[in-house]
């Protein structure tokens, strides 16, 4: 059966409600939904072997974004955030790709980057020729300490190596190309950078200092990138008003500061719900947003001949499927099973896409209505629930509050009792 993620009314059910569809769309255990409920399923051992001095947990809510057609599939996203209308947003973008056909993502091969620091190198123009020379030797060395990624394909590709100049004088950087197949890659790449650190020493004559991973994961590129028709996003004259966001951002790091974070409001949703390192894909994405030198936009929007919107996206993704949290966190699990992804890369590219939808809600609501009205409405029917309001009488109530600019409890009150006496509900 194909199963479409376009879960029309879905923000309208009970939570009981949406579990109980997204059991269906994902085929979920019973086991699996009851861990869902229960709000502390990160058992006490599980979560004092993933870190130190552990006294609890931290829950955080998790949603579903709707509506995401990637590469012609769908998808429901979960996403782990504690900031309102995020998921909305993300759904109702993704509503609006959609239209558009959905999105398309690629990516590169999964290779990280592992440094390794020389100083004290005499000669370092042939050092670094040396380091390249030895190539083969460097790259077997580093391939011995993880057979099992060798062995599904990934492992060290190739060796580079750079001159930079610091405030301690020139230093020597080798650096590591990993392919990391369905790994994150840290542990693995930092594995390899220590063990070959020796023959590095040997044949540069120097001294190496620090052996670990780069962030800035440009050889483990996600993209992603859709076509909004104009009528979807509200006319032409919205379209434009994107395009000039885009151009700002794209002009200015303190706007584009804010507006990567709204992409990465996105990518960091399902980067947490699948247990990986957001700090890890956070540090990528801001310092490849600056690879020009100067901090920009990570996104581009266009428009198109016919008048349509075109956006797209790429960022480092260094992101898991296997080991590290991803499958010892039972949450995570679940997650992983909901989106349907095979490999890491997928995962990266659906994140990417998630990005792109979240940075087109956020663009489209600055250059429409303003950004504090998807927030009201949410509020409003936050205090319509905490006021007592059930069913249809959550978005009556909701709905008055905000046309009256009054979202407060009293309000809400006052309101139920106004609805119920008039017999309508
Ligand atoms: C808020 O979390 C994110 C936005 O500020 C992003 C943006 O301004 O593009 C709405």
């Amino acid at each position: 059966m194909v199963k479409s993620s376009q879960a029309s009314g879905f923000y309208k059910l009970s939570p009981e409600e949406r579990l109980r569809f997204i059991k269906e769309f994902a085929n979920l255990t019973e086991e699996e939904t009851a861990q869902l409920q229960n709000m502390g399923s990160l058992p006490m051992n599980v979560a004092d072997r993933m870190i130190e001095n552990v006294i609890g947990v931290f829950p955080v809510p998790l949603g579903i974004a709707t509506n995401f057609l990637i590469n012609d599939r769908d998808y429901l996203i979960p996403m782990a955030i504690e900031e309102p209308s995020v998921v909305a947003a993300a759904s109702y973008a993704a509503k609006m790709v959609r239209d558009g056909g959905g999105f398309y993502t690629s990516s590169t091969q999964p290779i990280m980057i592992g440094q390794i620091q020389v100083v004290g190198v005499k000669d370092p123009y042939a050092a670094k020729m040396r380091v390249t020379q030895s190539k083969e030797e460097i790259l077997k060395k580093a391939n011995d300490q993880d057979p099992v990624l060798v062995s599904a394909g990934g492992g060290a590709k190739d060796l580079d190596a750079k001159i930079i100049n610091t405030t301690q004088g020139m230093m020597l950087i080798a650096e590591l190309h990993v392919d990391c197949r369905d790994v994150m890659g840290a542990n693995a790449v930092n594995t390899m950078a220590e063990a070959v650190a020796p023959i590095i020493e040997r044949v540069t004559g120097g001294h190496v200092y620090l052996r670990i991973i780069s962030n800035l994961a440009t050889k483990r590129l996600a993209r992603a990138w859709c076509i909004v028709p104009k009528k979807s996003v509200g006319g032409e004259e919205v379209v434009d008003g994107i395009v000039n966001a885009y151009a700002f951002a794209a002009a200015d790091p303190y706007r584009a500061a804010t507006h990567n974070k709204g992409i990465l409001n996105g990518i960091i949703g399902v980067v947490l719900a699948t247990c990986n390192d957001h700090r890890a894909i956070e540090a990528g994405a801001h310092a490849y947003a600056a690879t020009t030198g100067r901090y920009t936009s990570l996104s581009t929007w266009e428009k198109n001949e016919n008048g349509d919107l075109v956006g797209s996206l790429e960022l480092p993704m260094a992101i898991g499927l296997v080991g590290g949290a991803v499958r010892t966190h039972p949450i995570a699990k679940i997650a992983v099973k909901i989106l349907g992804v095979k490999t890491a890369n997928e995962l990266g590219e659906v994140a990417a896409a998630v990005g792109l939808a979240q940075n087109l809600g956020a663009l489209r609501a600055l250059a429409h209505e303003g950004i504090q009205h998807g927030h009201m409405s949410l509020h409003a029917r936050n205090i319509a629930v905490s006021a007592g309001a059930t069913g249809e009488l959550i978005d009556l109530v909701a709905a008055r509050m905000v046309e009256e600019h009054k979202i407060r409890m009293d309000k809400a009150k006052e309101l139920i009792e106004q609805f119920k006496a008039s017999g309508k509900i």
